[in-house]
């Protein structure tokens, strides 16, 4: 077995497409913190999927669907930061997430839920389920829900409030050591941190 020393391939979807998006700047945020322990590609093409069809949904899809599919397969792990919308899950987010159910990308790969929003209960608690019965691995220990968000986090990519700062560092250890359990489960690499 070969060890090579490599920054794992995070994958983050902002489930706001709004242009300052609190959610987007917490992946920012995120992203900024971990720099030299994770790769994190944002996938901003949330809003150009086209509308789920099961009928299209077959092995022949190319296209936007098909380069989304192959970027959470590539991935070693999925963060979603998203917002509440009608004590519900966004469509945007919801309709690119139906897209892999058959395929089943999210499949023991290793996902992060933080719900962003000004309350976000119902929204939280819908994706939680949605993301148990696609089997996002661990995805009971690895969700928080940051209320008040837009007091939290600025359009600086800054994580302004110490507690939320401390939440989001506790959760996002307990999501490094999930994705790198799972790569060595997997074969071949081992990770150094900062
Ligand atoms: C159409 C719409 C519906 C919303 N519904 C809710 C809601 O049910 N619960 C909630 O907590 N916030 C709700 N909000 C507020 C957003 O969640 C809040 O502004 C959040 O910070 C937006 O995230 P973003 O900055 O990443 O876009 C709603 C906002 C919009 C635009």
């Amino acid at each position: 077995m070969k060890n090579t020393i490599v920054r794992k391939k995070i994958i983050a979807i902002s489930g706001s497409t709004r242009l300052r998006s609190t959610n987007h700047s917490l992946i920012k945020a995120i992203s900024e913190l971990y720099v030299g322990q994770l790769d994190v590609a944002i996938f901003n093409g949330l809003s150009e999927l086209p509308h789920f069809n099961p009928d299209d949904d077959t092995s022949q899809i190319g296209g936007k669907v098909a380069n989304f599919k192959q970027q959470l397969k590539r991935s070693d792990g999925i963060i979603i930061c998203t917002p509440e919308y009608a004590h519900g899950v966004p469509g945007t987010l919801k309709n690119a997430i139906d897209w892999t159910v058959s395929s089943c990308e999210f499949s023991h790969k290793p996902t992060l839920l933080i719900t962003a929003s000004t309350d976000g209960r119902y929204g939280h608690k819908a994706l939680l389920e949605t993301l148990k019965v696609i089997e996002a691995k661990n995805i009971d220990q690895l969700q928080l829900l940051i209320q008040f968000a837009k007091t939290k986090i600025n359009s600086d990519n800054k994580i302004i409030d110490n507690k939320t700062l401390e939440d989001v560092k506790e959760i996002m250890n307990r999501f490094i050591e999930t994705v790198n359990e799972t790569a060595s489960e997997n074969g071949s690499e081992i990770s150094i941190g900062r």
